[in-house]
């Protein structure tokens, strides 16, 4: 008799649980042991409604160059997107481009149908489309949308925008988001082909244009593969990388922006003296690393990496940027008037990011504090290998993960599927003659060894760099359901294979 209710219950306990259910979104369904959503421990904040429509645009770089972009809302970058943590995001897109396309939201932990990976997560808007995004945002920090369909063309036209998550309470200083691009332009500012020559790259006498050259002098981080803010001497040694073909090696511009302003056109950023500011860097380049010094020496303190604080805020004058990375830095106007500036680190003169210190005296406000998150400490249960290189023997000049080149136009099988809640440490071996920068969907990696020596100041990253020949392990955390892509934020790289799909599990 007994044995009648019981199954009588867990009947009426499934009926309930399909009732519950019904209507929700997959990814909301809980297995019984699996670890809460990323969103779940979140809290509760408030609902902020956007709009965005991607469409084409002009941009004016500087007085006397404008190219032909895309943009959302008009602008390159987007718009910035502001929020706190905890808040619920409702994003209106409206695709009001010739092309297809999506918005993928870099670094943010969103459920995976709202990822816009095309082919993995998402059918890709259609021209004329909208699609309608909406997640919690669970972590604060510097994050960035944009295009996630051919990338290498439409990132680099402009359809990148800042996504700022304020920390509930606030980080008590005013913000200054920077946001870095380059771009290959002719002398009139049309597009040129990734496979511009040397000579068709012009180099005008304004600073904002330089050569390829200089460029791989400056992008020598991005060859000889910085790890992030890890500082050293940059474009000394190494392999060449203009031994590939340019379309997969990377795409480097001849002018570089911030804030989609060049040269003459960026305005000098303000401050009054005595004040405390928190610069907030997003490197949204195709392929370049972006190196800054100050031209003062003055020092600029790191205090986070990808969103997440660091335990020790890094202190140095010198900033190395790695594609889609995002650094959040702290600087000081000091007591005296005057101007200073940040400045490509190598040739000191491809980018120029002007600051002028007012009279205007005002309080210094206090060093802001953040707790270190809680994935920081965990630990891996298994090992899966990641081994980055060139060519597929099926299809000659692709970039491979484990032999694999993928393709967004076809259903591309996961290398790997994992029950929710598994703690896995990724192995990247580059056995390439390029650092990569390889980005993890939906989860942040704390790296734990680099070349075979533990990493000081280790935090969760979503873009891991990893340099030319070097292994590098990082562990995660799967505690996000769905289908998830890793992959190179090289833009050519990306779009000539260097991604696969990790499954998680409901
Ligand atoms: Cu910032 Cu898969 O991208
Ligand atoms: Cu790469």
């Amino acid at each position: 008799m007994k044995k009648y209710v019981l199954i009588a219950l867990a009947a009426a306990l499934v009926l309930f649980a399909a009732v519950r259910f019904a209507g929700r979104a997959p990814s909301e369904e809980r297995s019984a042991s699996a670890p809460p959503l990323p969103w779940e421990a979140a809290g509760e904040g408030e609902l902020k409604e956007f709009a965005l429509v991607a469409g084409r645009a002009r941009l004016e770089l500087r007085p006397g160059l404008e190219t032909d972009a895309y943009a959302y809302n008009g602008s390159v970058p987007g718009p910035e997107i502001r929020v706190r943590a905890g808040d619920r995001l409702r994003i209106a897109f409206t695709n009001a481009l010739d092309v297809p396309t999506t918005v993928h939201w870099h670094g943010i932990r969103v459920p995976a149908e709202m990822d816009g990976v095309p082919g993995v997560s998402q059918e890709p808007v259609p021209p004329g489309g909208s699609f309608l995004y909406e997640f919690v945002a669970p972590d604060d920090g510097t994050f960035f949308y944009h295009s996630h369909v051919a990338v290498d063309e439409q990132v680099d036209m402009g359809l990148y925008g800042p996504l700022i998550v304020e920390p509930r309470e606030g980080t008590g200083l005013r913000e200054i988001v920077l946001a870095l691009d380059d771009w290959l332009l002719d002398a009139r500012g049309n597009r040129l082909p990734t496979s511009a020559t040397e000579e068709e790259r012009p180099v005008d006498n304004e600073l904002d244009t330089v050569s390829a050259a200089s460029v791989r002098a400056v992008s020598g981080g991005h060859m000889m593969g910085h790890g992030g803010m890890m500082m050293g001497s940059m474009g000394h040694g190494g392999m060449m990388m203009h031994d590939l073909a340019p379309e997969l090696n990377g795409r480097f511009g001849n002018v570089l922006a911030v804030n989609g302003r060049a040269g003459s056109g960026i305005a000098p950023v303000s401050l009054a003296r005595g004040e405390r500011v928190l610069l907030r860097f997003i490197n949204a380049s195709n392929a370049m690393t972006h190196a800054l010094k100050t031209s003062d020496g003055r020092p600029l303190a790191i205090i986070a990496v990808d969103g997440a604080p660091l335990r020790d805020p890094l202190v140095t004058d010198r900033l190395v940027l790695p594609p889609a990375k995002r650094f959040d830095v702290v600087v000081e106007a000091g007591d005296a008037a005057g101007a200073w500036s940040l400045d490509s680190a190598e040739s000191g003169r491809v980018l120029r990011i002007p600051f002028e210190v007012s009279s205007e005296i005002v309080e210094t406000a206090p060093f802001p504090s953040r707790p270190e998150r809680a994935d920081a400490k965990l630990s891996p249960e298994r090992t899966l290998e990641l081994a980055v290189a060139l060519d597929d023997p099926m299809r000659p000049a692709r970039w491979t993960v484990n032999g694999r080149s993928f393709d967004m136009d076809r259903m591309n099988e996961a290398l790997a599927s994992y029950p929710r809640g598994a703690r896995v440490r990724l192995r990247f071996v580059n056995a390439s003659p390029m650092a990569h920068q390889m980005h993890l969907h939906g989860h942040s990696a704390v790296v734990r060894t680099r070349g075979g020596q533990v990493v000081s100041n280790q935090r969760p990253e979503d873009v891991v760099v990893v340099r030319a020949g070097e292994t590098v392990e990082a562990d995660v955390l799967l505690d996000n359901p769905g289908d998830w892509v890793v992959h190179c934020h090289n833009l050519e790289h990306e779009e000539h294979g260097l991604m696969a799909v990790l499954r998680v599990g409901r």
